[in-house]
């Protein structure tokens, strides 16, 4: 069983302020309720210390948008892996559009930052590993093809011997459905149909790589104009484990809807639709 994650990704928006006021409120309404997945925030990096402090003890889980690929060295302006551990940091984002192509991280660069990540098994961090196609990409039928190849090269010569990839979480963000985002949209935004499509591709791809077992482990969110109004339909299709949200993240209110949206749709009856095997070879 895959316990699904909502994660708020809040960009480079909220001043210091703002953002610790939305943590003591995120830590205050939630702390009696219960949830029947993990929950997240990653605010920018120079927040994370603030941050850190009012999420202590809490069930909000600390998450920071990127890290650098080596460990230390002459890199001004990056952000170590170990000055994310020590603040506390459970999750990583790598690989957002928004840091890849005109702020040229390439697909190698986010294998080597998911490396970084896995390599410290004794403090448990978790990569969220993000992918997505452009609005031309779509356009052309190449959505599947443009994924497997860069999932390709990110997962090259992560061995499943070696390093915990189950704990891996992968999100599916086509370019062209993030609000505000570099890409064009299409007329419409990914359909919960659409993307559960691209989800099962992604885990039968990890199967094929990684064996049946780590291809049914690894959670799959869900990213792209994620809103209180979407949640659950997003939520009920059976490949999608969770959501990364955007905008919908930095007004407390829209989150926390996001949030009640979520425990109330897992806790309807499981669909009785069969979910569709993976049948794959390794
Ligand atoms: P959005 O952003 O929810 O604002 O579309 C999603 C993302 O960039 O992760």
């Amino acid at each position: 069983m895959r316990r699904p994650l909502i994660v708020g990704a809040q960009k480079l928006y909220l001043g210091l302020d703002q953002a610790i006021e939305f943590a003591r409120r995120l830590v205050e309404e939630t702390r009696d309720k219960s949830y029947p997945f993990d929950i997240a925030i990653c605010p920018s990096h120079i927040k994370l210390a603030l941050v850190a402090q009012v999420l202590a003890g809490s069930k909000i889980g600390l998450g920071a948008q990127n890290v650098h690929q080596e460990e230390n060295g002459p890199f001004t302006g990056q952000v170590a892996i170990s000055e994310l551990l020590e603040l506390g940091v459970h999750y990583i984002i790598v690989g957002h559009s928004e840091a890849r192509g005109e702020f040229s991280e390439s697909s190698e660069d986010v294998h080597k930052k998911l490396q970084i990540c896995l390599k410290r098994r004794e403090k448990t961090v978790t990569p969220i590993v993000c992918v997505g196609e452009t609005k031309q990409e779509r356009i052309d039928g190449k959505s599947k093809e443009v994924i497997e190849k860069d999932i390709r090269i990110i997962f090259n010569n992560i061995r499943r011997d070696e390093f915990d990839v189950e704990n891996v979480v992968i999100a599916y963000e086509p370019v062209w459905a993030i609000k505000g985002g570099k890409d064009d949209k299409l007329t419409e935004p990914a359909s919960p149909e659409v993307a559960n499509e691209m989800h099962f591709f992604i885990r039968q791809l990890l199967s094929k790589i990684y064996g049946h077992k780590i291809g049914e482990q690894v959670r799959i969110l869900y990213g792209g104009s994620v809103n209180a109004a979407n949640t659950q339909p997003y939520l009920r299709q059976p490949e999608i484990d969770g959501l990364l949200v955007g905008s919908a993240s930095i007004k407390i209110e829209s989150f926390l809807q996001i949030l009640d949206k979520g425990a109330e749709r897992m806790s309807e009856p499981q669909s009785t639709e069969a979910r569709k095997e993976l049948v794959v070879s390794n």
